[in-house]
């Protein structure tokens, strides 16, 4: 089956080549020309890079490199993609740019070729509705860099049929990826459940209960997490953490839960945006700066503490609002974002009380609805349940 995607910028141009390397024919289109000579060149360096370190034998690069066909796009014109049985969509995230382009998607192709979208802010439902028929359309969310992060969050929108989920559910499986499901709202599983790992870090910041550096080291030397949040937004872009934050806010009509954070916001006016720019919360080149953390266990504690109960809150509402099973949401924050542990399992070792003890004092201490305990914290609490335990 020949696999189109649509947009051959950063998650485009990888999903193409996973697709590729999974045997199938791929056809990569974009509308500006240097996208696709860089998708090309992207391509070929990264397979020589396997080649070269020997997780790939030269003949298979060669093979992936051969099946993959680039074009530039030219205005309306998809036909490149007349012949796909699948089209995942990678482009500009715009509402109405993609909503045209599903459209046009849905007149050129067969009509029982399944459109998926590769959004992460979007709806789903709100894309699908641009075509005729959307039971065919759904969200399959790769994370980046797509060729080394092994989560997708499949997303049906409101009316995509059971059959377009199992089809693309078991065909990105056979891909060697770990798919789970997730009902279309704000941030879908990942991006809604990691928003306290900024939003929090961010407020402790304000506060000036720590700096970044003694916020980074608390979150990796006794979290376990891979990097701390300020590194991590440096190196994600802060413009482009604040934007996800700013539509998960707007879309949850403005629950104080989700609030972004002022400190960020200048930041990004400052175009101080992380490593892309030589200098976000730290410097980077010319200006190099790695404070030294204050390596005091206490404070640490209490960084981690108050850190990882919002993230367990959200897990737990997440859980609570049916966005995901308990299983796919554990396995989503571990497969998708590096998290060292499943939120929900975390929660059970530290103890559901303990978390929602943690909670009400913040929310007592602050009278911030930011920091309201999930229901389902309390009524676990109440009915002496736990998560697996
Ligand atoms: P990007 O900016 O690197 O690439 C987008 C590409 O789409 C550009 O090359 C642009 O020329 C092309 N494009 C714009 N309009 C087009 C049209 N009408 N037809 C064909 N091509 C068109 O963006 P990136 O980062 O690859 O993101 C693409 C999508 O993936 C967005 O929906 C984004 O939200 C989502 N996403 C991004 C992640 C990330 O970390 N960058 C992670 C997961 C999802």
């Amino acid at each position: 089956m020949t696999v189109g995607v649509v947009g051959g910028g950063a998650m485009g141009a990888g999903i193409a080549q996973v697709a590729a390397a999974a045997g199938h024919k791929v056809i990569l289109g974009d509308v500006a020309p240097e996208t696709i000579a860089r998708a090309e060149a992207g391509l070929r360096n990264a397979l020589e890079r396997d080649v070269v370190k020997g997780r790939l034998p030269a003949t298979q690069a060669e093979a992936i490199v051969a099946r993959v066909s680039f074009s530039t796009l030219s205005g309306d014109d998809l036909s490149v993609f007349a012949g796909a049985g699948l089209v995942v969509e990678a482009i500009v995230e715009d509402l109405a740019v993609k909503r045209k382009v599903f459209s046009a998607l849905e007149s050129t192709v067969a009509a029982d070729v399944i459109l998926a979208t590769n959004t992460s802010s979007l709806s789903v439902t709100a894309i699908a509705a641009a075509c005729r028929d959307p039971r065919r359309v759904i969200g399959a969310h790769f994370f980046n860099p797509a060729t080394r992060l092994p989560l997708v969050e499949i997303v049906p929108g409101y009316d995509t049929s059971a059959t377009t989920v199992g089809i693309v559910r078991s065909l990105i499986d056979s891909w060697g990826k770990v798919t789970v499901v997730a009902k279309d709202t704000p941030g879908f599983i990942v991006n809604r459940i990691a928003r306290p790992f900024y939003g929090e870090a961010l407020r402790l910041l304000e506060e000036g209960v720590a700096d970044t550096a003694t916020i980074d080291w608390a979150m990796r030397e006794l979290g376990g997490f891979r990097m701390g949040p300020f590194e991590l937004m440096d190196l994600i872009g802060l413009d482009v953490n604040y934007a996800v934050s700013q539509t998960v806010f707007e879309a949850f009509h403005y629950d104080p839960r989700y609030r972004p954070s002022l400190i960020q916001r200048q930041l990004v006016d400052a175009k101080r945006l992380g490593r892309k720019t030589g200098k976000g919360f730290y410097g980077y080149g010319d200006e190099t700066s790695a404070p030294e953390p204050n390596r005091d266990a206490n404070l640490g504690q209490v960084i981690l503490d108050r850190v990882l109960a919002m993230l367990v809150n959200e897990a737990a509402d997440a859980l609570f609002l049916g966005v995901a099973s308990r299983e796919d949401i554990d396995l989503a924050m571990t497969k998708g974002v590096n998290y060292p542990k499943g939120l929900l399992q975390w929660a059970d070792e530290i103890g559901i009380r303990t978390v929602l003890e943690r909670l009400d004092a913040l929310q007592s201490e602050y009278g911030d609805d930011r920091y309201r305990p999930s229901p389902l914290l309390r009524r676990m609490v109440r009915d002496g349940r736990t998560f697996y335990l």
